[in-house]
Formats: structure tokens, C-alpha cells, sequence
């Protein structure tokens, strides 16, 4: 499919405005029809819609949160939060990383976090935490991975700060 789509570019380059005008159309069904192929095969799903959309990242976050507040290596951190906020940014912010329609409206990761001086072992205690949740959540290993990945480029703007 790319290939033909590539001769009809070149094609298009060679044709007046009106003949690429037709062209530009049949080349909207094909590349239409390109994802719609890529969705069969399985290539082009979401993290988000294979996570379950936003209900289950709405569980994740719930457990997620809950293994935090039960972790006595980092739930220091969180005494004065308010942890209704935290989670409604949590699910934003992991709804729209993983190519949901969120829009994140939060802080961004240097300033939340500005000032508390975490560590990388605390923010490894969160990385576990996060794959407690992952594992009772059954979340396929594909998955497991790439929300990990999401959370471990973050690091930088979250230790030392
Ligand atoms: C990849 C890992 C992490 C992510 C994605 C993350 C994300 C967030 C988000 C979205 C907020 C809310 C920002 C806002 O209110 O606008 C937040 C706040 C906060 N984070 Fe993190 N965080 C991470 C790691 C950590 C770690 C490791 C700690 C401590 C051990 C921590 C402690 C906190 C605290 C205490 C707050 C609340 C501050 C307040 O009460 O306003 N975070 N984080």
C-alpha cells in the first residue's frame, strides 16, 4: 500500500491542480483504508484503547493510588495532598500519554514535584507500586512495558528536584 501511495505522490507531482485535486481524494480513501488495515492487523491500536480507555485507567489509578498510600518508603510525601486532585491528574495524564482524548491539565512534572528532593529509590518504590497494580489488573506484558516506559521517561523532571 505505502508503495502505491508513493507512485501517486510522484504521479501528483507531474499533473495540473485539478487532476491532483482527484488524486489528493483517492489518496484520503486510500490512506483511510491503509489504517483501517493496520487496525485489522492489530498495528495501530492505542495504548489507551488496549488499556480499556478510560474506566479501567479510572481502576488503575484507584489501586495505584492505594499502593502508595500504603507505602511506607514514599507515602510520607503525601500527607497534606489532596488525593482526589492527585488522581483526577493521574488519569489525565496517563489518558492522554497513551493517545486518549484527556487533555492533561496539570502541573508539569518539574514543578509538581519541585522541592521534594526524591530519590531514584523512591521513585523505583512508585515504578513497583505501579506494577503491583498492573499485575492484579492482569495487564499483558505489551502493555505492562509501555506504561512503564511512560512513567520511567519522566524521571528526569521527578528525582532531584
Ligand atoms: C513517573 C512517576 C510520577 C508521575 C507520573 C507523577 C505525577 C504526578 C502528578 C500528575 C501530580 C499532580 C500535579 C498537579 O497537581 O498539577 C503529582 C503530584 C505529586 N507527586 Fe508525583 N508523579 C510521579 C512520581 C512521584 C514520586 C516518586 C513521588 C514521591 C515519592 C511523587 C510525589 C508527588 C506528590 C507528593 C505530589 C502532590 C503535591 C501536592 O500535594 O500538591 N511523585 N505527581
Amino acid at each position: 500500500m505505502a508503495g502505491v501511495l508513493a507512485l501517486a505522490l510522484a504521479a501528483c507531482a507531474e499533473m495540473n491542480v485539478v487532476a491532483c485535486a482527484g488524486m489528493a481524494g483517492v489518496l484520503a480513501l486510500a490512506l483511510a483504508a491503509c489504517a483501517e488495515m493496520n487496525k485489522e492487523m492489530g498495528e495501530e491500536a492505542l495504548l489507551y484503547d488496549r488499556l480499556g480507555g478510560k474506566e479501567a485507567i479510572v481502576a488503575v489509578v484507584d489501586d495505584f493510588v492505594a499502593n502508595v498510600a500504603a507505602d511506607d518508603r514514599i507515602n510520607g510525601f503525601f500527607a497534606n495532598t489532596d488525593i482526589a486532585h492527585l488522581k483526577a491528574m493521574l488519569v489525565d495524564q496517563v489518558c492522554e500519554a497513551s493517545g486518549g482524548p484527556c487533555v492533561y491539565t496539570g502541573k508539569d512534572m518539574k514543578s509538581a514535584h519541585a522541592g521534594m528532593q526524591i530519590t531514584e529509590e523512591q521513585f523505583n518504590a512508585m515504578g513497583e507500586d505501579m506494577l503491583k497494580t498492573l499485575q492484579t489488573f492482569q495487564v499483558p506484558e505489551r502493555e505492562t512495558n509501555e506504561v512503564m516506559t511512560l512513567l520511567g521517561s519522566m524521571q528526569g523532571d521527578i528525582i532531584g528536584q
